[in-house]
């Protein structure tokens, strides 16, 4: 089983980072520290996580012991909604690289294909509570983005939350310097994303399967929510593999050669989350999860339905 998977630009993408949406400031860089010791070389990050400063003191405490050193490390981030103009990209990289303190990250998306207001505030809201779009185009957004990879700022680039039309069209820009190289998105037994990894798959674009826990840590959780970690049938198959419904949830992911990100701030379970190279899921279990599927998510961004660029109006 392949640890990692192989971007266009020939780098090496670790198949399992460490997700660190929701990782509280106080917390995370603990978390990072654990995931580094315990062998995870890839850690997921995003400006609108707000805690990017203690992420980077948590790579730096690893490289300074000298456990790993930064070209072991595969760093990756998101260009937040409010710097879509093209003239803003440059500025909100260069942000997240003085709050990490690196030089480089490995790999920058673009977070959403939504932009928004640009100003102080990342959810700019209308009275009616809807995120108030700026007048950007994500093709201009790439364009800011291809910049940074000429100028040394990243190594690749790619996209978040993209549906399949939104993405054809970058890689059908007229002039287009750079294809994406990775397409984030939700992605779990609730939301198996078939179509949509076939589709990026068959055009190089490789993909990470993010909340592939269900994140029942998300502030918007209602206690009638399913739960995939509660799951009998998941909890059934990870007890005859003598696993975690957690660790079954990521190996499913491992197994269809799709990058998964599972988030914890706890080092037992970040431990726990990293063991699962040695077993393999039956075919006939990877259909019964396959099965599951009833594209329920946990991010529908419900805020921004209205936004032209709104990606889940289409059906992958
Ligand atoms: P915590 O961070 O408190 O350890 P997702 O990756 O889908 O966003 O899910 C993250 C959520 O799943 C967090 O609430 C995290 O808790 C929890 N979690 C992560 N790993 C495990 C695990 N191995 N067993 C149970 N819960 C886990």
């Amino acid at each position: 089983m392949a640890t990692s998977v192989k971007l266009y630009t020939g780098a090496e993408m670790p198949i399992i980072g460490l997700g660190t949406w929701k990782s509280e400031p106080g917390k995370v860089k603990e978390a990072v520290k654990a995931a580094i010791a315990a062998g995870y070389r890839h850690i997921d990050g995003a400006f609108i996580y707000m805690n990017e400063v203690e992420v980077g003191e948590g790579i730096h405490d690893m490289i300074n012991d000298g456990v790993v050193k930064r070209e072991d490390l595969f760093i990756v981030s998101k260009l937040w909604c409010t710097f879509h103009a093209k003239s803003m990209v440059r500025q909100a990289c260069e942000k997240t690289l003085s709050d990490l303190k690196l030089s480089y990250l490995d790999l920058y998306l673009v977070h959403w294909p939504m932009g928004f207001m640009a100003g102080d505030e990342t959810f700019p809201l209308d009275s009616n509570g809807e995120t108030i779009p700026d007048k950007s185009d994500f093709l201009q957004t790439w364009e800011g983005m291809e910049e940074l990879v000429d100028a040394g700022l990243v190594k690749a680039i790619g996209i978040s939350n993209f549906n399949r039309d939104q993405t054809e069209l970058i890689l059908n820009k007229p002039g287009l310097k750079y294809k994406p190289a990775n397409n984030q998105v939700e992605c779990h037994p609730f939301l198996c994303q078939e179509n949509l990894i076939n589709y990026c798959h068959s055009k190089g674009i490789t993909m990470t399967a993010y909340s592939p826990l269900g994140s029942p840590d998300r502030p918007w959780a209602k206690p009638d929510d399913p739960s995939l970690l509660e799951h009998p049938d998941i909890k059934a198959i990870a007890e005859k593999y003598n696993k975690t419904s957690a660790q079954v949830l990521i190996r499913f992911q491992i197994q269809r050669n799709v990058i998964v990100i599972p988030k914890s701030v706890t080092p037992v379970r970040i431990q726990q989350n990293f063991k699962v190279f040695d077993f393999q899921l039956s075919d006939e279990d990877m259909k019964t999860i396959l099965g599951f599927n009833r594209n329920w998510r946990v991010c529908a961004m419900q805020w921004s339905i209205k936004h032209k660029d709104y990606p889940f109006h289409a059906e992958f």
